[in-house]
């Protein structure tokens, strides 16, 4: 099942030192309009909070319910932080970037069900703009 497979990836992505550094490295480099969402941002608390968001996902495609995934859709909405659904595309290559990075034995399928996997999900928070 592809999203037990994402699951091991992330433990060892958890685990390799500097994992969500460079996550927010990337994803903040890959666009201005995303560094100015988070010039305020305590970014501390966020890699801390998105860890349990990426977990959120998995969990979501392994058939956990709907309601933490509907409660990131309202906040990221036109009404809360006002993110645009095509930056999700920018956010989904940056992760996929530090997976290969982090995860040495990522490859090309491992990538592909992290693909899928967070796909669904994503799909989700995005109807909610
Ligand atoms: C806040 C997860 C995509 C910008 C948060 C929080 C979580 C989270 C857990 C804190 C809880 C909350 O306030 O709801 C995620 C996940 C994403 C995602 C899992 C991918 C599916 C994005 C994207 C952007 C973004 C694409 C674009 C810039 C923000 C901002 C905040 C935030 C600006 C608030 C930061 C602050 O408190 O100053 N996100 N997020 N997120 N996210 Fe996301």
């Amino acid at each position: 099942m592809p999203a037990n497979r994402v699951m091991q990836s992330y433990g060892r992505c958890c685990a390799s030192p500097g994992f969500f550094d460079s996550f927010y490295q990337r994803f903040l480099a890959s666009s201005p309009i995303i560094r100015d969402k988070f010039t305020a941002t305590d970014m501390v608390a966020q890699k801390h909070l998105l860890r349990a968001g990426i977990l959120n996902l998995v969990l979501h495609a392994r058939g956990m319910s709907d309601s933490k995934l509907r409660a990131l859709g309202h906040s990221h909405s036109r009404e809360g932080f006002d993110i645009r659904p095509e930056l999700y595309d920018l956010w989904l290559e940056a992760l996929l970037q530090t997976v290969a990075e982090h995860d040495r034995e990522a490859g090309a399928d491992e990538l592909l069900a992290w693909r899928e996997v967070l796909g669904k999900g994503i799909a989700l928070i995005k109807s909610y703009y």
